[in-house]
């Protein structure tokens, strides 16, 4: 006789952090750095530090200087930037350092302070390391102050495929000093901004105009406000951002639902960064996919043609390309097929109806697909 006995385990996952948008967290007097994830009653006496190296380069010493006037004992782990280094070997290399560091589970946040990839990898590593140990994330790009830092998401990239290897993570914090972006090149600031159009594209349209009436400033004045109107601009941008992603974010912070409208960019997008290798940065394939659904939407009669030129017209002041050479009609078809698999069964594909509007389109046929890539292409050598 056969007996089945089914206990059902039922449990709920939390998260519980702050996105602090601070001034000049290396400022001695302030104790964000040194005092978040210290567990009440304690000092903070010890902290393992992971740095970008373009960042060591340029704020190492006032990093040192800061732990050393809180009397905290450190030990700082150095890794390169850059898309490259976003894969397993460089978790593995986290894993074993803080090994060598012998990190107390609990009471211990690892601190990263760095771009998007490095704040995606020490993720990784810090899920994984004991199955999780806290983690405080300090972004120094403009796609880790609006995006990478501010969310649960972490992954490496694995094979041939972006983000392949991945974890949710609740982070201890998140400290963001837009002064970091002052050393930032123009290049990852335009970079950054895709990030910030393609919020701006599926839901805010006031941060669309201020892009299109500020973005050369933004960009010029590194969003450091050296003028006043400068400083007002980049104060809203940035916090609309901030706020938006955060709004989109949250409700469906463990991606229980996958119509989200902050995948607009991510579906033939990351296919074509890495099959670009260092050709691409991430905000720049973003604005190509963008650039893709954009015209999609437009021929399908969805958009309007003012709005459509509107959206490409913005990539292009930043800069930001809307076509490559490698993304043909196969590439992109098996982009999409991959992202079907992704996001169980169906396209879920964000297009724009409006400036600040979208909707989502499950039924974008091969043909769409091949139009508005050669659309795209004709427009970018006109
Ligand atoms: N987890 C998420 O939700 C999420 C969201 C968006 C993007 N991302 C990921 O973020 C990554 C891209 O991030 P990124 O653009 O910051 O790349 P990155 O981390 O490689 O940084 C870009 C370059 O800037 C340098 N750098 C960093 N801070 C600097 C500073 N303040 N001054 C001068 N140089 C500095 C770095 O050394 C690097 O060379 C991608 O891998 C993308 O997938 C993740």
């Amino acid at each position: 006789m056969r007996s089945t006995k089914t206990y059902h385990v039922r449990a709920q996952l939390q998260a519980d952090y702050e996105v602090v948008c601070t001034d000049n967290i290396l400022d001695p007097a302030s104790d964000e750095l040194v005092g978040r994830g210290r567990q009440p009653g304690t000092h903070a006496q010890r902290r393992f530090i992971v740095l970008d190296q373009a960042v060591d380069a340029i704020y190492g010493n006032s990093i040192r200087a800061y732990f050393e006037h809180h009397r905290v004992e450190c030990r700082y782990l150095v890794l390169p930037g850059g898309e490259q280094r976003k894969v397993m070997d460089s978790v593995v290399a986290v894993a074993a350092a803080l090994d060598s560091f012998g990190i107390d589970r609990r009471r211990e946040p690892v601190i990263s302070i760095g771009g998007g990839v490095l704040l995606d990898l020490v993720g990784v590593a810090t899920t994984l390391y004991r199955r999780g140990i806290p983690h405080l994330r300090v972004p120094t790009t403009l796609i880790g102050l609006v995006d990478a830092a501010i969310g649960v998401k972490t992954g490496v990239n694995h094979g041939c495929h972006k983000n392949r290897l991945g974890t949710f993570q609740s982070p201890t914090a998140v400290l963001l000093d837009r002064r970091f972006l002052a050393s930032l090149d123009e290049r990852h600031l335009r970079n950054g901004a895709a990030e910030m159009i393609k919020l701006a594209i599926v839901r805010d349209e006031r941060l669309f105009e201020l892009l299109e009436e500020d973005g050369d400033r933004l960009v010029e004045e590194r969003f450091q406000g050296r003028s006043p109107a400068g400083e007002r601009v980049a104060s809203e941008v940035l916090h609309r951002s901030v706020r938006g992603m955060l709004a989109e974010l949250e409700p469906n912070l463990w991606e229980r639902e996958l119509d989200r409208l902050v995948d607009f960019g991510h579906s033939v997008g990351p296919a074509i960064e890495m099959l670009a290798g260092g050709d691409l940065l991430h905000g720049e394939s973003v604005a190509i996919d963008m650039a893709v659904f954009t015209t999609v939407a437009a021929h399908r009669g969805l958009l309007d043609d003012k709005a459509a030129r509107r959206i490409i017209e913005l990539l292009h002041r930043f800069a930001l390309p809307t076509d490559h050479a490698l993304l043909d009609e196969e590439v992109a078809g098996r982009a999409l097929a991959d992202t079907v698999r992704h996001r169980d069964g169906r396209q879920r594909l964000p297009v724009p109806t409006g400036i600040g509007k979208a909707v989502f389109l499950n039924d974008v046929t091969q043909d769409e697909l091949r139009s508005a890539l050669r659309h795209n292409r004709a427009e970018a050598i006109s």
